[in-house]
């Protein structure tokens, strides 16, 4: 081969081999990203409104659930829908825990009975009336959990241990502070490990 020819093979085998060290970069960038967590937190450490959320994995809605006197005294009872990223969602089922960085969403939303062919039951209309998460992240929060309450996408203060939301949460949740026992399709999950507290369900 002549020296040139050489040259040529040789810088076009660092090329290839450069595009395949790029190709893996945002893979790995990605993957690094969602392994971390959902959540993103300002310098102020509010956390910024999860934007995306309703591509999350759907859990499940309650409708005018009475354990808020709020929702059990409307004469039309709200929805609340209940949604999880989705790298938690997957280690979830493979593990029947919560990972670090696991970030929960409940969003409240109006249940209306009339409207265009329904007669009976009731559907969601309208925009969110409240939307809350649940953020475990255990480096930041004493207790490893926080709660935070969204005021549409402005960013939010994390929710004082003092309030309500705690205790509740911590005396009747089943799974580490979540309420598992609602969530259908993760109860069984929850059950065959030993992440799931015992505690009366009916
Ligand atoms: C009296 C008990 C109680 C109180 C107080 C309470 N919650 Fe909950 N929370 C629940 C129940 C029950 C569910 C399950 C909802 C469902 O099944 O649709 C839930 C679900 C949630 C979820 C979904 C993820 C999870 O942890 O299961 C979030 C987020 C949440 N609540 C936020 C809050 C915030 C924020 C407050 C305080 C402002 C609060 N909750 C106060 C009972 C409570």
């Amino acid at each position: 081969m002549v020296r040139e020819e050489m040259l040529t093979t040789m810088a076009s085998r660092t090329i290839i081999r450069m595009m395949g060290l790029l190709a893996f970069v945002p893979l790995f960038a990605c993957g690094k990203a969602g392994a971390e967590t959902a959540a993103q937190f300002d310098n102020a450490q509010r956390m910024k409104f999860p934007a995306d959320y309703r591509k999350w994995v759907f859990l499940s809605s309650g409708h005018g659930m009475s354990y808020s006197p709020a929702a059990a005294a409307a004469t039309e009872p709200p929805f609340d829908n209940v949604f999880v990223d989705p790298v938690s969602y997957e280690m979830f089922l493979r593990t029947g825990r919560w990972r670090e960085g696991t970030v929960l969403v409940l969003e409240i939303r109006g249940g209306q009975s009339r409207g265009s062919i329904n007669k009976q039951g009731a559907f969601q209309a309208g925009q969110p009336i409240a939307v809350e998460v649940h953020v475990k992240n255990s480096r930041r929060f004493r207790g490893g959990w926080a709660f935070f309450s969204f005021d549409r996408a402005k960013p939010a203060e994390k929710i004082a241990t003092t309030a309500e939301c705690y205790s509740c949460h911590q005396q009747n949740a089943v799974v580490d502070t979540t309420f598992v026992q609602f969530y259908p399709t993760l109860l069984p999950i929850a059950q065959q490990n030993g992440a799931f507290r015992r505690i009366a369900l009916r």
